[in-house]
């Protein structure tokens, strides 16, 4: 079976510069890797314990289920879950709002703690930001969640990309530094798939 990565930009916004660094990410890969970005990230309703679905291996625990008429949209979160469930390993890429993590993404990775998708996943995250700073306090936060939700990751698994408007040019990451780090970040990633 190929080798499958899934992207997740925890940016919403059309000219993102997250979501270029991670399609530049994917070009990158070794050609037998598929690779793809979740789309629907924005319609994933807002998190509230006992709305989630109970575990697969529980099959006797009976709390409301998501596809209950009228409770919310069970589509798009078990369309998030599914997506990493399938996916060998995953690329986190993200903003830094108010020096944290995007509402929408946190949002998100939260439907995963009772269900446990990313448990034991390989997981890498990276962060750009146009200030200096390289969006280091959303990668902190981000890497303490990942730990929380038990990913697989290293040393070598988190990438802040300072400065990064001058990095990308006509929606394609140009900077060659960034380049090779985009690089290393696929290498450690996919050496942590089966570790
Ligand atoms: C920001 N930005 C920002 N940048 C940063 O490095 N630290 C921060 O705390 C914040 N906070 C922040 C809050 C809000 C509400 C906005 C809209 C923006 C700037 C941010 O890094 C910049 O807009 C990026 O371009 C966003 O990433 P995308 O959308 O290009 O991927």
């Amino acid at each position: 079976k190929r080798m499958h990565l899934l992207g997740i930009s925890g940016s919403l916004r059309a000219d993102s510069t997250n979501t270029i660094i991670l399609k530049t990410l994917g070009s990158l890969l070794p050609p037998d890797i598929t690779f793809e970005i979740f789309e629907g990230l924005d319609g994933i309703p807002h998190f509230s314990p006992g709305l989630d679905s109970p575990r697969l291996d529980s099959p006797g625990l009976d709390s409301p289920r998501l596809d209950s008429p009228g409770l919310t949209d069970t589509d798009a979160v078990t369309r998030f879950k599914t997506a990493i469930a399938q996916a060998d390993a995953v690329v986190i890429c993200t903003p830094e709002y108010a020096f944290g993590v995007p509402g929408t993404l946190k949002n998100a990775l939260d439907w995963t703690v009772g269900t446990g998708e990313f448990n034991d996943k390989p997981v890498s995250v990276i962060s750009a930001s146009p200030l200096n700073s390289g969006g280091s306090n959303a990668l902190a936060s981000l890497l303490l969640t990942l730990t929380a939700l038990g990913t697989q990751k290293n040393e070598a698994s988190a990438l802040s990309i300072p400065n990064v408007k001058g990095k990308i040019e006509n929606g394609r990451v140009t900077d060659a530094h960034t380049l090779h780090e985009l690089r290393a970040q696929c290498t450690n990633l996919l050496g942590l798939i089966g570790s």
